[in-house]
């Protein structure tokens, strides 16, 4: 077992936090490179428990930050896209609300490996 692998986006995935490093409330974006495309994505601490995305909107594929890194809402309940006022919630990236309404964000798996937090190519991005 290598403790070491942070290759970028190996099928071993991408380290792209320390476990305890993103404070509750916070986000923070990272690349993946998976089946050769680069993916923006993003990683929110909400109320503790970590959740990854890849940063498009399920209306319009379209980031979400129009601020950069600014994801949650005024709130800090649900994850915004400005462009049209999609919000989402999010511990499983649904839209509850806005023209994205029943759809959901791509989920990226995140694992932890030691002292990282390791994220994964979700199964589906498009
Ligand atoms: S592009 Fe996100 S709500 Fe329209």
């Amino acid at each position: 077992m290598s403790a070491g692998d942070d290759s970028p986006c190996s099928d071993g995935g991408t380290a792209i936090l320390r476990v305890g490093e993103l404070e509750p409330g916070t986000s923070r974006k990272f690349v993946l490179t998976c089946k050769d495309q680069q993916l923006e994505c993003f990683v929110v601490n909400y109320r503790g428990t970590l959740r990854a995305y890849v940063n498009k909107c399920r209306h319009v594929p379209m980031t979400m930050d129009w601020v950069e890194n600014q994801f949650f809402d005024e709130s800090g309940a649900y994850l915004l896209c400005p462009t049209h006022g999609a919000l989402y919630e999010p511990e499983g990236g649904e839209c509850v609300a806005g023209p994205a309404c029943g759809k959901a964000l791509f989920a990226v798996p995140l694992v932890e490996r030691g002292e990282d937090v390791v994220a994964l190519c979700p199964d589906a991005f498009e």
